[in-house]
């Protein structure tokens, strides 16, 4: 019996789900179909009485769904709970459980670069929901935390909220400062750089061994990662965050371990590289 997943936003035109999703099908010759729909933010209860009905095996959520999808599911795994988001339901009969991805996608591959988390330094440049799901991921694995956004306020709620869960957390404003040089975890959560534009913080004084990750994939590398890359530093962007967080839904739907590889194939093919 064919199965079917999709992924419910608004927008969602930009969405590489489906590319990656449906390569990863070919690769193991699975009958399952993944759709991309566009779901207004008022009809979000309808769209998920719809995709139970319609028998979806269980979908991605995205922006702006993510926090108001809750109260439509009957239960949530320890994951989403802990991030108060939902990026992955899955339809167990006539049960809904929401699942969130989007943290241990990004420690996951983070881990293979840095080691061991515990005791190390990460600077976040950016404090909105990207950052939030970051944030509460490394330090639930014991990082210490700097929050730099351009409005200090934000910074300063999303470290409050940090510590008061039991991580370790400051804040300051989106500057240059002594925290460059002994930084082992540098990510960079804005939507800064998405149109090409640069980054307005020089990089200049940071640490060679520094991980760089900017969440942007598209473009390829953001002048911020073009310029960690000139100080020696290793770089990432995005693509690795997403192909984690899809193969961690796929499992969770599927079980047994997704096919990363045809997937990360699926997803550069998506962006014309
Ligand atoms: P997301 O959920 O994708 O993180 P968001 O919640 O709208 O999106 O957050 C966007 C982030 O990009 C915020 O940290 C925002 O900074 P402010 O809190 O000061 O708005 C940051 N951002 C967006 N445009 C920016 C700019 N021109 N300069 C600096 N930071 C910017």
């Amino acid at each position: 019996m064919e199965q079917h997943f999709a992924v419910i936003g608004y927008p969602i035109a930009h969405s590489l789900s489906p590319q990656m999703h449906r390569a990863g099908y070919r690769e193991l010759g699975l009958l399952a179909e993944y759709s991309r729909f566009a779901v207004e933010p008022g009809r979000l209860s309808d769209a998920v009485k719809g995709l139970k009905a319609l028998g979806f095996s269980g979908w991605n959520v995205t922006l702006p769904h993510k926090e108001s999808i809750i109260p439509l599911l009957d239960e949530l795994t320890p994951e989403a709970q802990r991030a108060g988001a939902v990026n992955t339901v899955r339809r167990d009969g006539e049960k809904l459980i929401g699942h969130n991805t989007d943290g241990r996608g990004f420690t996951r591959f983070v881990e293979n670069e840095l080691g061991q988390f515990q005791g190390k330094k990460a600077v976040l440049l950016g404090a909105g929901g990207a950052a939030k799901g970051i944030a509460l991921s490394l330090a639930e694995r014991g990082m210490t935390l700097q929050i730099l956004n351009r409005t200090s306020k934000k910074a300063e709620d999303l470290a409050r909220s940090i510590r008061k869960w039991g991580g370790e957390a400051i804040h300051g404003s989106l500057t240059p400062g002594p925290w460059l040089s002994d930084v082992d975890l540098l990510v960079q959560t804005t939507s800064l750089g998405l149109h090409g534009e640069s980054f307005p913080l020089s990089l200049a004084g940071l640490s060679r061994d520094a991980l760089v990750v900017d969440i942007i994939f598209n473009p390829w590398e953001t002048s911020l990662l073009y310029e960690a890359k000139l100080l020696g530093c290793r770089t990432f962007n995005g693509l690795e965050m997403l192909l984690q967080q899809g193969a961690l839904a796929w499992e969770f739907w599927l079980g047994g371990e997704a096919p990363r590889e045809a997937m990360r194939q699926g997803l550069l093919e998506g962006i014309g590289r």
